[in-house]
C-alpha cells in the first residue's frame, strides 16, 4: 500500500469542486487516510515547492497557493501515487486529457486545482509537511474485500 498527498488547490476550493474531486477518488477504490482544511503559510508553500524556486512560475505559484485555504489529503491503495497523478492528468488544464481532474473540471494553466506527490520519496516527504504525527489513519475498510481480491494475502 502507498500513500500519497494530494492538495485541492485554492481554485479547486473557491469553485466548489472538493466534493466531485473526492468522489472521483472514492469511485475508483483510493481509500482517504487524513485529510486537513487550511491555509497555506508562505513559508510551507516555498518549502513545498522548493524544487521551482528561481523559475519564472514560482512567485505566482506561491501567491496563488496561499491566496485561499485548501484541502490537503493523504491518499491510500495499492499504486496510489501513479494512479492519482494518472486521473489528475497533465499539468495545464489546457491540455489535460478529458476524462482527468484537469482536463475535465478546468481550463487554466496556472489554476490546475490540483496537486498530487510525483514520486514515493517526494511523498513520503511532503506527507510530513502537511501532516503532524498521529493525522493519517490506518482504518480498516469494512468493504476492503470488494475493493482488493484479498485471497491471495495481498491486496490484489
Ligand atoms: P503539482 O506539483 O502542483 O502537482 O503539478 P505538476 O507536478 O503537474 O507540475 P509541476 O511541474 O510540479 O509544477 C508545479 C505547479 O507549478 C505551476 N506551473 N506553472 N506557467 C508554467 O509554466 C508553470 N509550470 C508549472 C502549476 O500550477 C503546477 O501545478
Ligand atoms: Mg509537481
Amino acid at each position: 500500500m502507498e500513500t500519497t498527498l494530494i492538495i485541492l488547490k485554492p481554485d479547486a476550493v473557491q469553485r466548489g469542486l472538493m466534493g466531485r474531486i473526492i468522489s472521483r477518488f472514492e469511485d475508483k477504490g483510493i481509500q482517504v487516510v487524513g485529510a486537513k482544511f487550511m491555509q497555506i503559510s508562505s513559508e510551507l508553500a516555498a518549502t513545498h515547492y522548493a524544487s521551482h524556486k528561481g523559475k519564472p512560475f514560482y512567485d505566482g505559484l506561491v501567491g496563488f497557493m496561499t491566496s485561499s485555504p485548501v484541502l490537503v489529503l493523504a491518499l491510500r491503495g495499492v499504486g496510489s501515487i501513479a494512479i492519482c497523478r494518472k486521473m489528475m492528468g497533465a499539468t495545464f488544464g489546457s491540455n489535460a486529457d478529458p476524462g482527468t481532474i484537469r482536463g475535465d473540471f478546468g481550463v487554466s494553466n496556472s489554476f490546475n486545482l490540483i496537486h498530487g506527490s510525483d514520486s514515493p520519496e517526494a511523498a513520503a516527504h511532503e506527507l510530513k509537511l502537511f501532516f503532524g504525527e498521529g493525522e493519517v489513519l490506518d482504518w480498516d475498510r469494512a468493504g476492503e474485500g470488494w475493493i482488493y481480491d484479498l485471497s491471495g494475502g495481498d491486496p490484489e
